[in-house]
């Protein structure tokens, strides 16, 4: 009988399940966007029916949905002062921790969330791990600054891209109200100092670079080996 290799979508699996093993009761945590995410709220969603108390703050309208469809009971930020975890995914993981993210178009809400998490459990699949971010690297902004914002990104030396709608004429719009530019740049040498640098461009409403919160950071790969726990 033919064993076959576990699929993107078990590695996505194991990788959700496991950070979910991080969750103790009481936790206020947050709620990141995507299919990864997706596996580690259905298994919240089993351990808050089993009696887990816990209370998360979604990062998306997409995953607000979801987790109120699941029964995850829901706060914002608002009314938290510190998230004890949040469990998100990611495009892509270099081998210092820092991220790229934001193929969802969630990534203010994550970022706003990852920064008010005392710890940031990111899910991969194995084929997000990269030596070196490449990109693309979606950047959110005022719909009034896109041309402005992406002629100074090609001040930069990169390339911005207006990100279009799959189910829909016209543009993405984020839950913000918000454009996509998908910008890509010859090569990062230097994540933190080009995230510095995009989030400094009057109308950016943040970049998808996540460089600020290694020291923070655990990452949960899920690989045909089994799942690895990485940590910067
Ligand atoms: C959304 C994100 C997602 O976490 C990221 O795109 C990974 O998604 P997936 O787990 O579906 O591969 O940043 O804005």
């Amino acid at each position: 009988m033919d064993v076959q290799p576990p699929s993107a979508l078990d590695l996505k699996r194991a990788a959700g399940f496991k950070a979910v093993n991080l969750v103790e009761d009481g936790m206020n945590i947050g709620l990141g966007t995507g299919s990864t995410v997706h596996f580690a709220l259905e298994r919240l969603a089993e351990r808050v029916h089993e009696g887990l108390h816990i209370k998360g703050v979604p990062t998306s309208l997409h995953t607000e949905f979801l987790a109120r469809r699941l029964g995850i009971p829901l706060t914002t930020l608002d009314e938290v002062d510190l998230l004890n975890l949040a469990i998100d995914g990611a495009d892509q993981v270099d081998q210092s921790g820092y991220l790229i993210k934001g193929r969802g178009a969630a990534l203010t809400r994550e970022k706003c969330v990852a920064d008010a998490s005392k710890f940031l459990i990111i899910v991969v699949s194995e084929e997000k791990l990269t030596d070196r971010l490449s990109g693309p690297i979606p950047v959110e902004v005022l719909p009034f600054a896109r041309g402005h914002v992406a002629r100074a990104i090609r001040r930069m030396g990169g390339t911005a891209v207006l990100r279009e709608g799959a189910d829909r004429d016209g543009p993405v719009i984020t839950d913000n109200g918000n454009f996509i530019l998908d910008c890509t740049f010859p090569s990062i040498a230097d994540p933190p100092v080009l995230e510095e640098a995009i989030e400094q461009i009057p109308g950016v409403i943040s970049c998808g670079l996540f460089t600020a919160f290694t020291k923070k950071t655990v990452v949960i790969v899920g690989q045909s080996s089994g799942v690895e726990v990485r940590s910067f």
